[in-house]
C-alpha cells in the first residue's frame, strides 16, 4: 500500500491561502507520480477568525498540529489588527509549541532568475541559512517599568540557554557535513553581545572538534550582511541566532531574486515541522493572484523533502528552477 501523509493547512491572512492553493495543486501533481499520497485538513485560523471571534488560537491548536506528519502554513499578518498580535499569538506562539528549533531557509539562486547582485549568478549564491527559532530576542523576556512615564524602562533580554544552542548547532554542522563544500559559518557578534555570543562561540568550537570534516568559519552579522552582498559564494551554511536569522534571511531572499521565491521550514526534527514562503501576507495584493506562488511552492518541496519523499522534492524543484515566473520578484 502506498504511504499517505496527512498535512494541516494553514493559509492565513493576505494571499497566504492564494499561494498555499497553487502549492498544493504542485504537491497533488506530484504525489501519484511518486508512489503516494497527501491528505490536507484546513484551519481557519489568522486575522480574520481572531477578528470574528477574538481569539487568536484555539487552545488545543498545538496538540491538534502534532497529530499531523507535518504543517503548510500561508503567511501571517492582517492590516486591521495591531502588529504583533497574529504574530505572537500564532506564527511564534505556534513555533514555540511545536518545539520547531530550527527556521530552516535556503538561500539558492536559480539559473535565468534576476538577482540584484551584479556579476553574481546561480554559481555563487547557494547556501542554507539555519537559524535559531524558539529563543533569543524572540523568547518574550522583558517588560516595562513606569510605561508612559518620562522615567520609563523597557527591557527585551535574549534568552541563549546551552540546549537550545548546542541542538540548533548540531543540526548546522550534521547539515553542513551532507553538503560538497561542507563550510559552516557561525554568524554572531562577539565583539558586543559578550554573553550570549560567548556561549554561541563556544559552544560552536566544542562541536567543531567532534566535526572534523567540517570546515568552520565565523563572521559578525554586519560584516556577513556585507558579504552576503559582495562575496556570497562564500557562504555554504551560515548559523546564527534568532533575531540575526531573521535579519539576514530578508537580505538572502534578495540576493536569490525576491521574496516571491524564498522559503523556509520551522523544523521540529523530533517532532511536527511547519513550512512556509517567507514573504508575508502582502496584504494589499489579496484576492488578485498577482503574487508569486513560487515560494509557497519551494516550501512544499522543503516538506517533501523532510517527510522522506526526496525524488519527488527533486521533481518539484526541477519544475520550478524552469520557470519564467521566476523572474518574478514578489
Ligand atoms: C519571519 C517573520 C516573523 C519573524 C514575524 C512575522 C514574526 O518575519 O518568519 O521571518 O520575525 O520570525
Ligand atoms: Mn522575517
Amino acid at each position: 500500500m502506498s504511504k499517505n501523509y496527512n498535512i494541516a493547512v494553514i493559509g492565513g491572512d493576505g494571499t497566504g491561502p492564494e499561494v498555499i492553493r497553487e502549492g498544493i495543486k504542485v504537491l497533488q501533481a506530484v504525489a501519484p507520480v511518486e508512489g503516494f499520497s497527501l491528505a490536507f485538513t484546513d484551519f481557519d485560523w489568522g486575522g480574520d477568525r481572531y477578528l470574528r471571534t477574538g481569539e487568536v488560537l484555539p487552545p488545543t491548536a498545538a496538540e491538534e498540529l502534532k497529530k499531523f506528519d507535518a504543517i503548510y502554513l500561508g503567511a501571517i499578518g492582517h492590516p486591521d489588527v495591531k502588529p504583533g498580535i497574529l504574530e505572537k499569538g500564532i506564527l511564534l506562539s505556534l513555533r514555540f509549541a511545536l518545539d520547531q528549533y530550527i527556521n530552516l531557509r535556503p538561500v539558492k539562486l536559480y539559473p535565468g532568475v534576476e538577482s540584484p547582485l551584479k556579476d553574481k549568478g546561480a554559481e555563487e549564491i547557494d547556501f542554507v541559512v539555519v537559524r535559531e527559532n524558539t529563543e533569543g530576542l524572540y523568547a518574550g523576556s522583558g517588560g516595562f517599568l513606569k510605561r508612559g512615564t518620562p522615567d520609563e524602562v523597557a527591557l527585551q533580554s535574549s534568552i541563549n540557554t546551552r540546549k537550545g544552542v548546542e541542538r540548533c548547532l548540531r543540526y548546522a554542522f550534521r547539515l553542513t557535513q551532507e553538503r560538497k563544500r561542507k563550510k559552516l559559518t557561525l554568524c554572531g557578534k562577539t565583539n558586543v553581545l559578550t554573553y550570549a555570543f560567548d556561549l554561541w562561540e563556544r559552544a560552536f568550537n566544542e562541536l567543531a572538534a567532534e566535526f572534523t570534516d567540517v570546515t568552520t568559519d565565523y563572521a559578525h552579522v554586519d560584516a556577513t550582511c556585507m558579504w552576503m552582498v559582495k562575496n556570497p559564494e562564500w557562504f555554504d551554511v551560515i548559523v546564527t541566532d534568532n533575531m540575526f536569522g531573521d535579519i539576514i534571511t530578508d537580505l538572502g531572499a534578495m540576493i536569490q531574486g525576491g521574496m516571491g521565491i524564498a522559503a523556509g521550514g520551522n523544523l521540529n526534527p523530533e517532532g511536527v515541522s511547519m513550512f512556509e514562503p517567507i514573504g508575508g501576507s502582502a496584504p494589499k495584493y489579496t484576492g488578485q493572484n498577482v503574487i508569486n506562488p513560487l515560494a509557497a511552492i519551494c516550501a512544499g518541496q522543503m516538506m517533501l523533502e523532510m517527510l522522506g519523499e526526496r525524488s519527488a522534492g527533486e521533481r518539484v524543484e526541477r519544475a520550478a528552477s524552469s520557470l519564467k515566473a521566476l523572474s518574478q520578484r514578489y
